[in-house]
């Protein structure tokens, strides 16, 4: 018989029993479970609710519980309808009485919201050090590859040359707004509910700040009708993972592109890219592939979350159960894409060569030779239009503009000279930019600077 019996006649029917139950789903917050109970009956106990030796009957049983549940020997019984009933019959039959005092002043409302905050608090965390990793990574492979030159895209046509590293660095930054945005989460978890009993509180004296205290949460929520019923802080968690898959998939798309025979930026790998069961010279970027394409699942479990609290009266309603397995699975997919990225990047061999010929193509150098007329004199729309003329030119004769002469250049306007020659390397078009925030090697390694700052803040 179900804890809840009292006022039945009949059993629960077995399959809605089975149907109705999260036990399965519930298993990765045992243990917080078992922390929120302990914290419960201390703070029980030191209030003279319940005895003293109670509590350390309680405390004592669901020790037992915990090293059970770790070593895989706990009796999960699938007719318990979730986490929190099985492990108060456990620790019943285990200590009896004591036991059935531990749920005084508490529902499986305040519960379950306290284990899951206390469960997002730690997704968040591992979530927060491994971004941090990533972004090292990305750091390292900025710092190896500083100096190599690879054409800037727009539309993904050639558009300007810029440095890997900068390129690289544009995804730093994006994981650090990402690293923001989950310790925003962390924090919104960070508050306890616990002591809100079902839905109103109790009229039993409970301490609830001594519960926030002994549960390490950073305040203690203000009332028991949105404590058992937010969960606000696990659409932030979602939505940062989600935030965090997007800025992957684009980095996942950039790789496949760049080990592909036509760009031929990259070499993946063996160990992080795989073959193929009949072309024998196939070498693919599965893991990129998958890191672009998980993004689906986890920006589904954001949708699936906002529709589940559409629209839900105060407070507890069992809509609510479904919360959990869509966010441990956004977090599970995240970290997973984490660590492949860190593989992928710290592996991966870049052909400087390639890069470097590739910036100098489809005519990089024209803003450039624009801007060198129009620093002599010449408005900016005019020398547009010049250089503009130069590139039509250059089609025409199938070559690039570095192979144009002087002659055909004052061709075009007397203002060019001898000093025109030479400066239209992509590294030194690159170089010269040197803007705070521009690709110039001067301003990136200011950049690296500050980056490293913000990491190691970051790691504290
Ligand atoms: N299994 C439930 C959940 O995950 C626990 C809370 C159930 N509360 C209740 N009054 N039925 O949400």
């Amino acid at each position: 018989m179900a804890l809840w019996s009292g006022r039945f006649e009949e059993a629960t029917n077995e399959y809605a029993l089975k149907w109705g139950a999260s036990l399965e789903t519930d298993k990765v917050m045992a243990e917080h479970d078992i922390a929120g109970s302990i914290a419960h009956a201390r703070m029980l106990s030191e209030q003279g609710i319940i005895s003293e030796q109670d509590f350390d009957d309680i405390e004592a049983g669901l020790g037992r519980i915990r090293t059970q549940i770790r070593e895989g020997t706990f009796a999960w019984d699938e007719r318990d309808e979730d986490v929190h009933m099985a492990i108060e019959r456990a620790l019943t039959a285990d200590i009896g009485a004591a036991g059935a005092r531990l749920h005084t002043g508490r529902s499986r409302n305040d519960q379950v919201a306290t284990d899951i905050r206390l469960l997002a608090k730690e997704l968040a965390d591992d979530l927060l050090s491994e971004n941090n990793s990533l972004r090292e990574v990305l750091l390292d492979a900025a710092e190896k590859y500083v100096d190599v030159v690879m054409p800037g895209y727009t539309h993904l046509q050639h558009a300007q040359p810029v440095l890997l590293s900068h390129h690289l660095l544009a995804y730093f930054w994006m994981l650090t707004r990402d690293h923001d945005r989950l310790g925003f989460a962390f924090d919104a978890a960070d508050a306890n509910p616990l002591g809100s009993a079902a839905l109103a509180g109790t009229s039993y004296p409970l301490d609830r700040d001594r519960t926030t205290e002994l549960l390490d949460f950073a305040t203690t929520m203000p009332n028991s009708l949105d404590a058992v019923s937010d969960r606000d802080y696990l659409l932030d968690l979602v939505y940062a993972c989600a935030v965090s898959m997007m800025h992957l998939s684009r980095l996942a798309e950039e790789i496949v592109l760049w080990s592909s025979s036509e760009f031929g930026f990259i070499t993946l790998s063996d160990s992080w890219s795989t073959g193929s069961s009949i072309m024998p010279q196939k070498k693919n970027p599965d893991f990129a592939e998958l890191t672009r394409g998980k993004m689906g699942r986890v920006v589904g479990h954001l949708m699936g979350l906002l529709v589940t609290m559409k629209g839900l009266p105060l407070a507890y309603n069992k809509d609510l159960q479904e919360c959990k397995e869509g966010i441990v699975d956004a977090v599970d997919t995240l970290l997973g894409c984490y660590i492949a990225m860190e593989g992928m990047i710290a592996t991966m061999k870049v052909n400087r060569k390639r890069m470097a010929a590739a910036a100098g193509e489809g005519f990089t150098a024209a803003t450039d030779i624009a801007d060198y007329l129009a620093k002599k004199g010449m408005p900016f729309r005019e020398a547009h239009a010049v250089v503009g003329g130069l590139v039509l030119e250059c089609e025409k004769r199938g070559c690039g503009l570095e192979d144009l002469t002087l002659d055909d250049l004052r061709a075009a306007s007397d203002l060019f000279e001898d000093d025109i020659i030479g400066t239209l390397d992509p590294e030194g078009i690159a170089n010269a930019r040197t803007t705070y925030g521009g690709t110039g090697i001067d301003a990136v390694l200011l950049q690296f600077e500050e980056a490293r700052e913000v990491l190691e803040d970051d790691y504290l």
